[in-house]
């Protein structure tokens, strides 16, 4: 699975938490699961990864086994029937599920409830097509600029409020540094030659 070796990593290098049962049940969240499978190999690849960090924290005292709930969220249109089907068929899943409808750019679940947010190639989905577009390509990008940098305020504040303090938001997807031009990208060849064609 794509990001799965980032994920083990920023989980045994950055989550910030007791992993005792103080804990109570280990809960964790994928924002825009879509049906699968991604989603079940990313939070397989989780829990997974939370279960050798409470070892390696542990090592002189024998813990109860966590318990792990997760929360899969989409659109409220997503095929969550479909979700959920295919994970009681496929898997020999160790944790309590529970569909979460609604859009990730405001709140979907309660205050300090999430132990670890995970998010994969989602954010890119604008909630709307940015006001004041024309034609200009400039004028165009810098209007979708606006509108990213609007979006992803509203993701992050409503993560901030979810995710318990010393949780973890991992978030996947494909970025692009400053000094590369899309142009000059196989994504923006493919599109410069489809405009050029149609
Ligand atoms: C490209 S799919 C990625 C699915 C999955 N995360 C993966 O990595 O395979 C993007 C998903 O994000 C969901 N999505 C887009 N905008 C959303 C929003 N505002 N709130 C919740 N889900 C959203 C879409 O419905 C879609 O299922």
């Amino acid at each position: 699975m794509e990001g799965a070796e980032e994920i083990r990593q920023c989980i045994l290098q950055k989550l910030d938490l007791q992993l005792n049962s103080d804990l109570g049940t280990f809960r964790i969240a994928d924002f825009g699961c879509s049906i699968g499978p991604n989603t079940f190999l990313a939070v397989q690849t989780i829990i997974d990864s939370v279960k050798v960090k409470q070892s390696k924290d542990n090592k002189e005292v024998s813990l109860m086994p966590l318990e792990f709930q997760v929360f899969f969220n989409d659109q409220p249109n997503n095929d969550f029937n479909t979700l959920f089907r295919t994970q009681l068929r496929s898997s020999t899943h160790e944790y309590f599920s529970t569909g979460v409808p609604g859009s990730f750019y405001g709140r979907v679940l309660p205050r300090n409830s999430i132990h670890i947010g995970h998010t994969s190639y989602t954010i890119h989905w604008l909630p709307k097509v940015p006001e004041q577009c024309n034609n200009l390509v400039e004028e165009v990008t810098k209007a979708y600029k606006v509108q990213f940098t609007e979006d992803m305020k509203d993701f992050l504040e409503a993560r901030a409020e979810e995710i318990v303090q010393g949780g973890l938001m991992i978030v996947l997807g494909q970025c692009l540094s400053d000094d590369v031009p899309m142009s000059e990208t196989w994504q923006g060849i493919v599109v410069d030659i489809v405009t050029l064609r149609s």
